[in-house]
Order: structure tokens, then C-alpha cells, then sequence
């Protein structure tokens, strides 16, 4: 008789998928029966801003997910969590040039050098296009696993500055943006220990006496 192997979770990804792009419908629906408030553009670029960093750090969460219990379903679904992210990210910058600055490229790019907050938040935006570029098993094998995980170490400032990029326009109550900030402090601290403990042995068996 033969025996199928059985892929474990056959439904994560399909499952976060269809949830993460969930929000992007709803806004899409409120949107179309006038269900976003008064200020319709201001709420789906804010909305979408807001889904693309949890997704971020989402993100980043599943090697830490990992090391801190050995879970390894984390690691398959860390791609696909990324490029949500990612997808967030460019939608948010579509309302934003295409909604709020009428497609004015010359008002986007005076924006951005003007205003800081804009600044970190299109850099955050710049560093996440090779990561999405370079997300395959492909990449990976053509540019060499070291320097495809050098190159991913990008996600890192990539977070920073879209945390920082709300922490700088919400200007008052700070609250929110600084939950996030201590979340990727946390997931920045565990991923240092993981590494430093990885390398002590190492370095002890590299010693005078190895
Ligand atoms: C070129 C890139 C970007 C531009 C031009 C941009 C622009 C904006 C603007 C205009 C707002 C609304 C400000 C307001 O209503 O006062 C905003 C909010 C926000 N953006 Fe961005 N953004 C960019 C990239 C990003 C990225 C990459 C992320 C996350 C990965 C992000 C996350 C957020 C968040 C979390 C908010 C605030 C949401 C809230 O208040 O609930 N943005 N952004």
C-alpha cells in the first residue's frame, strides 16, 4: 500500500495568508460603502501602515519563536509573513502617493526630505524591497546561504525605522508606537543571546588549549 508523507500543517500558510489579507478586503468594503469615517484616506493609509508593522514584526518573531521553544513551524511560515509585511507596505505607500498626493511624485519626494517622519518611513520601505526581492529558495542558492543572511539582516533597521517613523508621527501619546519598540527590543535581545551562546562553545574549542 503506499504511504503518502504527510506535510505537516498543510494549512498554515494558506491560513495566514487568507487571514492577513482579510484587513486589506475589509478596508477595501468600507472604503466602497463609505464605512472609513470622515477622513476615509487618513484611516486606510494609517490602517494599512499599522497592519504592515505588525507584520514586520511578526515577522521577526518566528526565529526567536524558535529558539525559545523549538517550534519549527515558525520557520515556514516566516517567508510568507514578510512578504505580507512587504505587501502591506507597498499598499500603504500606493494610498499614500496615489490617494493623498494625487500621484504627485514631485510632492512625495519634497515630502520626504521635508518631513522626517516620512523620511524613516520610506527608508524602512527602501530596505524591505531586496528582502521581498531576495525571498526564494532561489536567491538563497544563487547569492550563497552567508551572504543571503547577511543581506536579511536588513529586516533589523528595516523595523527600527518603521518604528520610529510611527513613534515620529504620532508626536503626542506614545504609547502604542512604544509597544512595538519594546517588542522589537525583545526580539532584538533574545536573537544577541541566541547568537552570543552559539559562539561560546566555539570559542572555547578555538582556545590555546583546543
Ligand atoms: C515610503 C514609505 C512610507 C510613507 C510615505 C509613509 C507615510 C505615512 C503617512 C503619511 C502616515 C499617516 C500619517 C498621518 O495620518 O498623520 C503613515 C502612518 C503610518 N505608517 Fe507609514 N509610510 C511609509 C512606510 C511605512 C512602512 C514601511 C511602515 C511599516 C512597515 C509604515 C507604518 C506606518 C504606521 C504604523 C503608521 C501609523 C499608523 C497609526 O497611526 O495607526 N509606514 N505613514
Amino acid at each position: 500500500m503506499e504511504t503518502r508523507r504527510r506535510r505537516p500543517l498543510p494549512w498554515l500558510n494558506p491560513g495566514i495568508l487568507v487571514g492577513a489579507m482579510a484587513p486589506a478586503v475589509t478596508i477595501l468594503m468600507r472604503a466602497r460603502s463609505g464605512a472609513l469615517g470622515a477622513n476615509p484616506i487618513a484611516e486606510a493609509l494609517n490602517e494599512l501602515g499599522l497592519i504592515a508593522l505588525v507584520l514586520l514584526i511578526a515577522s521577526l518573531a518566528c526565529t526567536p519563536l524558535k529558539t525559545l521553544t523549538g517550534w519549527t513551524w515558525p520557520m515556514r511560515a516566516r517567508r510568507l509573513i514578510g512578504l505580507l509585511a512587504f505587501t502591506y507596505a507597498a499598499l500603504h505607500l500606493t494610498v499614500y502617493a496615489g490617494l493623498d498626493q494625487g500621484l504627485d511624485l514631485r510632492a512625495v519626494l519634497a515630502d520626504v526630505v521635508k518631513r522626517r517622519f516620512i523620511f524613516v518611513g520610506f527608508a524602512a520601505f527602501v530596505m524591505m524591497i531586496p528582502l521581498a526581492l531576495t525571498s526564494t529558495g532561489a536567491s538563497v542558492r544563487r547569492m550563497g546561504y552567508v551572504k543571503w543572511k547577511q543581506l536579511h539582516l536588513l529586516v533589523y533597521p528595516a523595523a527600527l525605522c518603521a518604528v520610529i517613523h510611527f513613534v515620529w508621527r504620532v508626536k503626542k501619546d506614545l504609547r502604542e508606537p512604544l509597544v512595538y519598540a519594546t517588542i522589537l527590543g525583545a526580539l532584538l535581545l533574545v536573537r544577541v543571546i541566541a547568537a552570543r551562546r552559539r559562539s561560546r562553545p566555539a570559542a572555547a574549542t578555538s582556545g590555546p588549549n583546543a
